[in-house]
């Protein structure tokens, strides 16, 4: 199993590329099934997850092709996704898939959609929290569909095709919302989906079904109108840029003391979260060509904060935020509201000397003198990146194991972080 090595203590500078949301490529890859034209997507990250999900569509019948690298272009330019899905050669989606990535559960609406049925397997809780999806059926029994759970599977059926209706969701949910638009573009009439998730990812996969033919109505808010179509065609998007990376090297950048620039994103996709950074004194500013993030010399001050649906502050930045607030100089208080087991990183960056006192669903994080480097170990994607952060600024060896959960969600962030000056290696095995 690979491990990262940090050598700690070197200040960021210079230029990262910010990648292709995973967040949004993992819908608008499955978006694909709603269609038997071809759905060109640029600006895929080189993830696990895009990898994973890639072989989860092959088995229903999509056919994806990765354009080759052009003339000139950098390794740091995404990929191009040609999928197409001709005909769909199975709507079983099974348990060893769906159990390795909980967003192909989200294959179940087009599937349903387009053919009539689907089967797919309940996806089960994982490290951040049980994670329920009756959200997503009942948005489907909404649409017409009858749903039954059959040996931990959701057999859904609509023989005779959805019908809009209004949803309501009870609960903000990114999922759920990406599950009702992709039932209702191709339902009967029209639907009215009520308290949708805002996440820019959200409206990217909106702005992509518009291309493909569907009528999408409130596209950014909490109230998403559709228009039920016969038939979606093939269209050509790009996948926007990933905050929740953005987010992270900014972080990076500031436990640092660094000076970065972020490339190819911007400060739209996450305001919450830079207005917290300036009011803790990193500096932040818009450029052409990204966000420049710098704290040079000043100490950081201690930030209160929840973490919400978009647009406040993401529960994807909650571990990072934590790991930076242990350079801060007095105690910062966060509280997470979306999952509720998601601070499997403080006893880890416990290790390194952080002074976290976990009070049911808040953290009270007391800046430290500094931290050191130790052994740790990644419990899951965005608490892995948290330990790099927190290795990076660390005094010496920081060694992190079990780093496959990085790779779901950061694309090649050692080269990224490496060109900045950080002392960072891969060890395989
Ligand atoms: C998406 O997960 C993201 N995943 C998550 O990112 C992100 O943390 C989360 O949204 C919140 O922003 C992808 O986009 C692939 P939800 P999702 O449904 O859609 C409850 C990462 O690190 N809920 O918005 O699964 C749920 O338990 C990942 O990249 C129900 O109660 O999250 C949670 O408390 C991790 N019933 C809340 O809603 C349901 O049917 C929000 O979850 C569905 C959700």
């Amino acid at each position: 199993m690979d491990r990262i090595r940090i050598v700690g203590g070197e200040r960021l500078t210079g230029t990262i590329p910010i990648s292709g949301a995973k967040n949004a490529a993992l819908p608008l890859m499955i978006a694909s099934l709603l269609t038997r034209e071809t759905l060109v997507l640029r600006n895929v990250p080189r993830l696990a997850d895009v990898t994973l999900l890639g072989r989860i569509l092959g088995n229903h019948g999509v056919d994806i092709t990765v354009v080759g690298k052009k003339v000139g272009q950098a390794t740091t330019d995404g990929q191009t996704f040609k999928l197409k899905s001709a005909e769909i050669v199975d709507t079983t989606a099974p348990y060893e898939m769906v159990s390795r990535m909980r967003a192909s559960f989200w294959v179940l609406a087009p599937l349903l959609a387009r053919c009539g049925e689907a089967k797919v397997s309940l996806p089960g809780g994982c490290a951040i929290g049980t994670r329920p999806v009756d959200l997503h059926l009942t948005t489907l029994e909404a649409l017409g569909a009858s749903i039954e759970l059959e040996g931990g599977y959701v057999i859904a059926k609509a023989p005779k095709g959805l019908t809009g209706a209004r949803v309501s969701l009870s609960k903000v949910s990114v999922g759920a919302t990406h599950n009702a638009l992709m039932a209702a573009v191709l339902a009967r009439g029209d639907t009215l989906i009520e308290n949708a998730a805002r996440e820019p990812e959200v409206a990217d996969v909106a702005i992509c079904l518009k291309k493909m033919g569907a009528k999408i109505g409130g596209i950014g808010s909490a109230t998403l109108e559709v228009e039920g179509v016969g038939h979606l065609h093939g269209a050509e998007h790009t996948v926007l840029p990933d905050r929740i990376e953005t987010g992270t090297y900014a972080m990076a950048a500031a436990m640092t003391g660094g000076d970065v620039l972020l490339q190819n994103t911007r400060a739209e996709l996450l305001e919450s979260a830079l207005d917290l950074l300036r009011s803790s004194g990193v500096e932040i500013e818009e450029t052409p060509s990204g966000l420049r993030v710098a704290r040079n010399g000043g100490g950081l001050r201690p930030v209160a904060v929840d973490t919400e649906p978009f647009p406040g502050f993401p529960t994807d930045l909650q571990a990072q935020l934590i790991a930076l607030m242990c350079m801060a100089q007095g105690t910062s208080t966060v509280r997470e509201t979306i999952f509720e087991n998601r601070f499997m990183h403080v006893q880890e960056l416990a290790r390194l000397g952080a002074r976290i006192d976990l009070r049911g669903d808040t953290a009270m994080v007391t800046g430290v003198q500094g931290l050191a480097g130790a052994q740790v170990m990644a419990t899951d994607l965005r608490a892995s990146v948290s330990l790099i952060i927190a290795g990076l600024a660390a005094k010496g060896e920081t060694m992190i194991g079990r780093v496959y959960h990085l790779d779901r969600g950061f694309e090649r962030i050692e080269d990224k972080l490496r060109q900045c000056g950080a002392h960072i290696e891969r060890l395989s095995g």
